[in-house]
């Protein structure tokens, strides 16, 4: 509701109770309310007593109707939950991706200003102030398990995407999803999913990136290796804009690996590779192995050349 009255809102310069309560089919008292409600939001709304409501600036909030607003996507972030804070936007929407015959649909966005208790990798702590981009992606693929490291691949392929259209920076991606600006972390993927031997259930994509956060609110030991886009750029940049950049890439990019067409966002990603030709450590759980990454192939999977010249694939790990 509030969503509508924002609409028409911006469409004049002016408009009075009157009006708003007739477009919207509520009474006058209720239209005063919403308003009361748009500026505790943050909303700057002026009252003129002859020419009615003027809507001055807008918080910089990352409400679904701001989002939706000229985003061209057929179905991803056409719904979407928002929080100002929860705990993880993961865990919210690994939750709602449960209920798909309770009307979830796929491409459902859960975001939130601020996380409690953000999900890294490998059971790690995420820093979540404001200011930051923290949202999952709810999937229902009908693909198998195997495509799991594909889906983060094109996930980082339209974060730098992404980023690059709507702020000019250039990142790089560090196998398999940390993307990099000038060698920092500047945003991490965490894929989770539901799966039986041959079809995945549900599929949440997280994606956290560092927005407009000053770099010394950071804890101290994630510092050195972190950055964020308002430190790259030297001012703040629209979270808004990035996420409806990042959201027509996405749909893009999954719509292209659904129609098999993994084969050209490979090569997009090993374009922004950070990782490829180098000599690297990768921690693969049980053991770290060391070798010179030579090649990510068709499944995502990182090819290394060990020391010894034996190749090995490697479908899930940390490079340290
Ligand atoms: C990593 O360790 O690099 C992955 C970080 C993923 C963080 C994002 S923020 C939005 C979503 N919700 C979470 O709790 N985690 C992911």
């Amino acid at each position: 509701m509030t969503g509508n009255i924002i609409k028409f809102l911006r469409e004049k310069e002016y408009i009075s109770g009157e009006a708003l309560a007739q477009k919207l089919s509520i009474s006058r008292v209720a239209v005063w309310k919403q308003i009361q409600g748009l500026k505790d939001m943050g909303y700057e709304i002026i009252a003129n007593q002859n020419l009615g409501y003027c809507l001055v600036s807008r918080p910089d909030l990352l409400i679904p109707q701001e989002i939706q607003r000229r985003l061209f996507t057929k179905y991803i972030g056409k719904e979407i939950y928002y929080y100002p804070e929860i705990k993880s936007t993961n865990i919210m929407a690994k939750e709602k991706a449960l209920h798909r015959e309770d009307g979830i649909i796929e491409g459902t966005l859960i975001i939130a200003e601020r996380q409690s208790a953000g999900k890294g990798r490998l059971g790690r702590e995420w820093f979540s102030p404001a200011g930051g981009i923290w949202l999952s992606i709810i999937l229902y693929p009908q693909l198998p398990p195997s495509y799991i490291p594909r889906i983060t691949l094109m996930t980082a392929v339209a974060v730098v995407k992404a980023i690059k259209i709507c702020t000019q920076i250039e990142s790089q991606i560090k196998w398999p999803n940390d993307i990099l600006i000038n060698e920092k972390k500047v945003c991490g993927i965490l894929t989770e999913m539901s799966a039986e031997l041959d079809i995945i259930n549900w599929v949440v994509v997280g994606i956290g990136i560092n927005a407009n956060i000053d770099i010394r609110d950071f804890p101290k030991d994630i510092q050195k290796n972190t950055t964020s886009l308002k430190e790259t750029s030297g001012k703040e940049i629209s979270r808004v804009k990035l996420i409806r950049i990042f959201l027509q890439e996405f749909e893009k990019y999954y719509e292209k690996l659904k129609k098999k067409g993994f084969p050209s966002i490979l090569r997009e990603w090993k374009f922004y590779s950070h990782t490829l030709g180098k000599k690297i450590r990768v921690d693969i759980g049980e053991k770290i192995i060391t070798g010179e990454a030579i090649d990510i192939n068709e499944s995502g999977a990182l090819v290394l050349k060990k020391e010894d010249g034996e190749l090995i694939e490697i479908i899930s790990g940390t490079i340290i």
